[in-house]
């Protein structure tokens, strides 16, 4: 008798654990990028001149700087780290700047206890004129897993008449194959709406094109900060967690805008739910600049683990609130002035989803000071081109 229950036995624990394993591993996919991915690239400061120097010293400045522990945890090299590939088709790091090679360097990265990411792109070259990953995904993907890449950001630069979802998938599917769990950052500037099909593609996708170190100048490419903003209006369903909307990069701390507008981007940002990757120079941060990147309350703004996007709940002219619901039921609210002279902005209960009767308590996050209890509205002075930011909680 023991004997024949023994095959069935075996054969159930068997089907469970395979199940337990195809359970496990949708569970590992769907980890990745719960919350909004925090870090630093760098293109925005630093362009094409990267080196493993420059590199290392900016894991070194995430740790001294504080802002590893306020959760930046990815190191991402953008474009021009690498330069040709060998007569495999292996594709090879710039040895003059990076003379220890990637692996090493992701060996630094790691030992820092952060992670580390790189850059390609679907076309055939990337926006640098560098090797694109066209025709090499898998062996690109394999690669990366070698070296301990975290975190890829895919480009769309020399990508002629490619699809832009079949071309992400492909990766993605390289990605899944080389068996190491990597953030896919799809950047492709929100041309083929990545929103409607990226969900289970990549963990984020620059929704527009690139953002500039200004508050709402428009160039060939890029446009201020301001310019994205409104262009994230009415995609806020579309993110959650795993699955983000990408605005692009920081530039607060870039030297392009003031003190008081680098705030206001680095607020709208949170609201946004919106991957924060800062893009300054790390190594030489006034204090004033890390005191926005990692103010504890703002980040728990964006990092709230409902993950659901901030939308704007009202305009008026130059005067804007922004309401982001948060997993406890309170709400992040930001009071924004666009103008050009010092604004009282009010916030009310309906716009944020509450009834007018409901007392609540109400939070400045900048200001780190609680401002006392309100009923139906609060309002406050909201310098130019400035915000308050305040969690207010029933
Ligand atoms: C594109 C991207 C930027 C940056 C550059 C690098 O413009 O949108 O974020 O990666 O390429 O060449």
């Amino acid at each position: 008798m023991s004997r024949n229950v023994k095959p069935a036995v075996w054969l159930v624990l068997a089907f469970c654990s395979a199940l337990i394993a195809v359970n496990r591993a949708y569970a590992a996919e769907e980890v990745l990028a719960r919350t909004p991915p925090m870090g630093w690239n760098s293109w925005n400061k630093f362009g094409c001149n990267v080196s493993e120097q420059l590199i290392k010293d900016a894991a070194d400045a995430m740790i001294s700087s504080g802002m590893h522990s306020a959760g930046y945890e990815y190191v991402v090299i953008d474009d021009c780290w690498q330069v040709a590939r060998d007569a495999n088709g292996n594709i090879l790091a710039d040895p003059q700047r990076f003379p220890s090679g990637i692996k090493a360097l992701a060996d630094y990265v790691h030992s820092k206890g952060l992670k580390f990411g790189i850059y390609s792109d679907s076309g055939t070259k990337t926006c640098a004129g560098r090797p694109g990953s066209r025709g090499y995904e898998y062996q690109d993907a394999r690669q990366y897993a070698a070296w301990g890449v975290d975190y890829l950001k895919y480009d769309w630069c020399s990508t002629d008449t490619e699809n832009a979802e079949a071309a992400y998938t492909t990766m993605h599917r390289a990605l899944l194959a080389s068996g190491r769990p990597i953030v896919f950052s799809i950047c492709e500037w929100g041309k083929s709406k990545p929103w409607l099909w990226a969900k289970d593609v990549g963990n984020l996708w620059r929704t527009t094109g690139d953002i500039y170190d200004c508050w709402d100048c428009k160039k060939e490419y890029s446009t201020g900060w301001l310019v994205i903003l409104d262009q994230q209006v009415g995609l806020e369903t579309y993110a959650g967690p795993g699955h983000w909307n990408d605005p692009d990069m920081l530039e607060v701390g870039n030297g392009g805008m003031t003190v008081t507008e680098y705030r206001s981007h680095f607020s709208l940002w949170s609201m946004l739910a919106a991957p924060l990757i800062a893009g300054n120079d790390l190594k030489n941060m006034p204090a004033e600049i890390k005191e926005i990147l990692t103010n504890k309350e703002v980040l728990a703004v964006d990092q709230d683990p409902m993950g659901m996007q901030g939308r704007r709940v009202r305009k008026n002219g130059d005067m804007e609130v922004w309401a982001k619901q948060l997993q406890d039921g309170s709400r992040a609210v930001v009071l924004f002035n666009r103008g050009a002279s010092e604004t009282e902005v009010s916030a009310n209960w309906e716009d944020l989803g509450y009834p007018s009767r409901l007392p609540a308590t109400v939070r400045d996050l900048w200001n780190k000071k609680d401002l006392g209890k309100f009923t139906g509205q609060f309002s406050a002075k909201v310098p130019s081109h400035g915000v308050v930011m305040a969690r207010v909680t029933p």
